[in-house]
């Protein structure tokens, strides 16, 4: 897969892609990221990015024409998404995780200040996405996790596939809880079903955890 981040920050990325299971991805050439600077777009002698909001209104909006000419600038591959990031975007979910893993190509537009000019969610991207429902300085962090999330889904970042269908979402449920050791831990013992070697009890108390779990924490998933 191909990731295109269009940010006027790309510094920020240095160390979350070159460590852990994202930079293992880069190294394996599972992933290529790439960056674009919107400043390097802007063509006036100052290389502006920002301007005032039509109408008045405080702050300032990220310009069109250096995110259209970022964009414009890259390779188009067979099957991609064009993602702005926006608090009015579709939430952040697994299921969004699992479509964008299947294309060859994520093209990540990350806003600042007090937002980017209209047209560029209207006429050049595909997707608007929101990390949650609250306001961030930018669109550099959700960039991140969204990175991460689709990553690694994809073949060969993480070891044992196994891992991920078990996880919190795959099934519509959280995960159950886990333990490892020590046994007893300040007085506080695993359950006694996970020492037995029953596999048929362990399934079944992993589902009913899963369950009840779901059902005290995120109801929501259930309806
Ligand atoms: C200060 S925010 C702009 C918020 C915008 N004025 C609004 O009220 O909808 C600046 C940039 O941060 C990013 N951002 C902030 N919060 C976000 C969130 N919850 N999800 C995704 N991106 C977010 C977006 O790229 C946005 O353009």
């Amino acid at each position: 897969m191909r990731i295109d981040i269009v940010s006027l920050f790309p510094d920020f990325f240095a160390s979350p892609l070159s460590t852990s299971l994202i930079g293992k991805a880069i190294a394996k050439e599972i992933v290529e990221i790439h960056f674009a600077n919107p400043r390097d777009f802007a063509l006036d002698k100052h290389h502006r990015v920002d301007d005032e909001p039509f109408g008045g209104g405080v702050g300032m909006l990220m310009k069109p024409e250096p995110i259209f000419a970022a964009v414009e600038s890259l390779p188009n591959l067979n099957r991609r998404e064009i993602i702005l990031f926006s608090p009015q975007g579709e939430p952040m979910k697994q299921d969004l995780f699992k479509q964008l893993a299947l294309l060859d190509q994520l093209v990540l537009v990350c806003g600042s200040y007090e937002g980017v000019d209209e047209r560029v969610g209207e006429h050049l991207v595909t997707k608007q996405v929101s990390l949650g429902d609250f306001v961030l300085t930018s669109g550099e962090i959700p960039a991140l996790a969204l990175i991460n999330g689709v990553v690694r889904l994809l073949p060969g970042t993480v070891g044992k596939t196994e891992s991920l269908q078990s996880e919190s979402f795959e099934s519509g449920l959280l995960e159950f809880p886990q333990y490892t050791r020590p046994q007893i831990f300040r007085d506080w013992r695993v359950p006694e079903v996970l020492l037995s070697g029953n596999h048929g009890a362990i399934s079944e108390w992993r589902y009913q955890q899963q369950l009840q779990r779901t059902r005290d924490r995120r109801p929501d998933l259930l309806e």
